[in-house]
């Protein structure tokens, strides 16, 4: 999508994202009070990043709930495009994923699309690169702490006679110009783009094809991936499959907060889960965006602002999941009570311990890969 300010696609986001705005070109409904209500009945306690709106849209949760207070359990999809290292704002998103697996007490399954990082990204140059990153990332992704018995995870490349089976009807039902309109492809986009679509697509119904009947599926992505699930939606009720719903979230900044979204093209400004203590200390130091004042005295007289502080959005969106301790280092910061330093010395705390966690856990993950992904 184009804005004169911003702009959001599955492959390129830029400039301060205007999320309002987004639901309105991507026709996605927002997440309201009654709806977080109805989902709270079903798994108690909602996750911060529902009562804080970081999770903010969605499509058909009120059909999707409509059918699991049915008995008709629904199944999760989500994927990871591996081009580079596994970074915060990657796992923001899955950190949710886990959260609605274990709540509504459901499968995953984790779609790694190599095939799509390739055809997209011209830093490639062979198919082993971005299969080499998918095993890395995958990595990673075990390392959350997933439970095999109910997560599984294809590489597109592996997994290419499933997928290719399964998206050959779905290709045949749509047209070139509307590849071109979703995506803003032109006639030079090679041809692996322009088919790469019907790829995403299968894994939202891969179960009904498995099953032999039709299965409701949720997909929870960050919003810029909407373009596909919504040309997927437009097709999958012809081929007589439900539209899968989807819950979707803004995005995680990076350090600086200039562009809406943590990028790895821009190296300084995400944290890598490869991170030592050392470069993370460094890094919010040196690059996170500060609300707080210029000098100590303005700082403890004017106080800072929150609401543009790197370091606190990093502590709301996922580090502080403690609504009253985050109200309370709100409420310092604005006073100036809390001064910009000390706020980040307990975001680089909060992220170090978290690091920690996962870097021990990935020295186990490769024995379990074999438990994690599906073979064709
Ligand atoms: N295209 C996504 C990316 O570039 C990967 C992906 C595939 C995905 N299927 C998905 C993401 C479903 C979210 C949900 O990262």
């Amino acid at each position: 999508m184009n804005d004169d300010s911003f702009t959001v696609t599955p492959w390129d986001v830029t400039g301060p994202v205007d999320y309002a705005k987004l639901i309105k070109k991507f026709g996605t409904e927002p997440i309201t009070p009654e709806l977080l209500e109805r989902i709270e009945k079903h798994t108690g306690p909602l996750h911060h990043m529902l009562r804080r709106g970081i999770f903010y849209t969605h499509r058909d949760m009120n059909w999707l709930l409509d059918e699991y207070e049915k008995g008709n359990k629904f199944y999760l999809y989500t994927g990871r495009g591996p081009s580079g290292s596994i970074h915060l704002g990657h796992v923001v998103t899955w950190e949710f994923v886990k959260w609605l697996q274990e709540a509504f007490d459901t499968t995953l399954l984790f779609q790694i699309t190599d095939d799509e990082k390739f055809l997209f990204n011209h830093k490639f140059k062979t198919t082993k690169e971005t299969y080499d990153l998918a095993i890395e990332n995958i990595l990673d992704i075990i390392a959350m702490g997933f439970d095999h018995n109910k997560t599984k995870i294809m590489i597109d490349t592996d997994n290419a006679k499933t997928l290719y089976n399964a998206a050959l009807p779905i290709a045949k039902k749509i047209t070139f110009s509307t590849v071109k309109s979703s995506f803003g492809f032109t006639n030079s986009n090679n041809l692996g783009e322009i088919f790469y679509t019907s790829i995403q697509a299968v894994p939202a119904i891969i179960e009904s094809v498995w099953q032999k009947k039709n299965v409701p599926c949720l997909i929870p992505h960050a919003i810029d991936q909407d373009p596909h699930f919504r040309v997927s939606r437009d097709v999958l009720p012809k081929l007589g499959y439900y539209k899968p719903a989807s819950i979707q979230n803004s995005f995680f900044p990076g350090l600086t907060g200039e562009d809406g979204k943590m990028s790895s093209s821009k190296a300084d400004t995400a944290i890598y889960l490869t991170d030592t203590p050392k470069q993370v200390k460094k890094k919010i130091n040196k690059y996170a965006f500060s609300g707080g004042q210029a000098t100590l005295e303005e700082h403890r007289k004017l106080g800072g602002n929150p609401d543009i502080d790197i370091s606190y959005q990093w502590l709301r969106q996922f580090f502080e999941p403690n609504d009253d301790k985050l109200k309370k280092i709100e409420d310092d910061y604005r006073s100036g009570a809390l001064l910009s330093g000390e706020l980040k010395a307990y975001l680089i705390e909060k992220v170090n311990a978290y690091l920690k966690t996962h870097q021990e856990r990935k020295e186990k993950a490769r024995d379990q890969l074999d438990k994690f992904l599906i073979s064709d």
